[in-house]
């Protein structure tokens, strides 16, 4: 049983662990502890955001562990109303200040905020914080694909990722054929439909079932084998563990075709819709 996580090539050189592990709604106290535990089960790529109020917990755990600096992958994001350039270079500052860190490996804007229009000012800021070594990497969250238009055709420099809603019940086809073409990685958020009932459907355990795996890893399994980059969140020993255990389920071509047929549509998002998500 190897454990090995696949890297990712950014289309700027740098590369991301395939499975990190996401820390929203984790309390900063607890963060310490959780993120811990996922890099002793061997996690090297956190994710966390300014939103989330646990970047100091994430930073006092890898403050803690004896894992260098180096072999980490850590993503925070800035948070809507930081948009814009000044207010965004400041919010990184005070991000990395949180986190005890000289930089993160990836730095997104975390939500498109089209009615606030503040995107492409944002951009620049990335752009910048990335020239001056305080963000490895720059990406987005939640960007439609005219939005991603949009920021190349102002700034010549598309995102390396975008990180997006997705699941089997909410897959994301038509976005992530787009960013193949462009050379942007997709990477999912709320990967396990945030525990609901994706984790029972009928088909993904008859998979689980064959498999000798639990319906959570071959939906992880799922993401790795279609390209996503995915950051399940767990604040649960054993399954902080189980999911990143995802790496030993290979599914097959008969198992991906059956979690093709669960796609919702739109009615399978469960959470806001950037195109029009607009909040403080
Ligand atoms: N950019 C954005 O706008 C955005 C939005 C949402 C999320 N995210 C990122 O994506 C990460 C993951 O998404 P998410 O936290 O929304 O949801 P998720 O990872 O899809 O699901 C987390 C939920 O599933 C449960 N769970 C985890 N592993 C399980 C397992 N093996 N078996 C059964 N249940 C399991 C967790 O419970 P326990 O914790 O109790 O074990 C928790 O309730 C976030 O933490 C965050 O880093 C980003």
């Amino acid at each position: 049983m190897t454990q090995t996580v696949p890297e990712l090539k950014f289309h700027d050189g740098n590369s991301i662990d395939q499975l990190g592990y996401g820390v929203w709604q984790v309390p900063d106290a607890e963060a310490e502890i959780v993120v811990g535990k996922a890099i002793d089960a061997g996690y090297r790529h956190i994710d966390t955001a300014r939103i989330y109020g646990n970047e100091e917990g994430v930073g006092r755990a890898i403050a803690a562990t004896d894992v260098p600096r180096e072999e980490l992958f850590i993503t925070t994001k800035v948070w809507n109303s930081d948009q814009g350039y000044e207010k965004t270079l400041l919010a990184a500052d005070a991000s990395l200040e949180r986190l005890g860190l000289e930089y993160v490996d990836l730095y997104l804007i975390h939500w498109l905020q089209p009615k606030r229009g503040t995107y492409v000012d944002t951009w620049k800021a990335l752009i910048q914080l990335q020239k001056d070594g305080k963000a490895k990497s720059i990406g987005v969250c939640n960007f439609t694909i005219e939005a991603l238009e949009e920021l190349y055709a102002e700034t010549g420099v598309r995102p390396v990722i975008n990180q997006v809603e997705t699941h089997p019940y909410f897959p994301q086809n038509e976005l992530r054929a787009y960013e193949a073409e462009h050379g942007i990685l997709h990477e999912s958020w709320s990967p396990l439909g945030q525990g609901g009932d994706l984790l029972t459907d009928p088909v993904l355990v008859k998979i689980a079932e064959k498999h000798n795996a639990s319906v959570a890893q071959v939906v992880i399994a799922w993401h790795l084998a279609v390209g996503n980059v995915v950051i399940p969140k767990s604040v649960t020993d054993s399954r902080i563990i189980e999911n990143f255990a995802s790496l030993n389920v290979t599914l097959d071509d008969e198992d991906l075709a059956a979690i093709a047929t669960l796609d919702r549509g739109p009615e399978g998002r469960i959470a806001a819709d950037p195109a029009t998500a607009d909040f403080a």
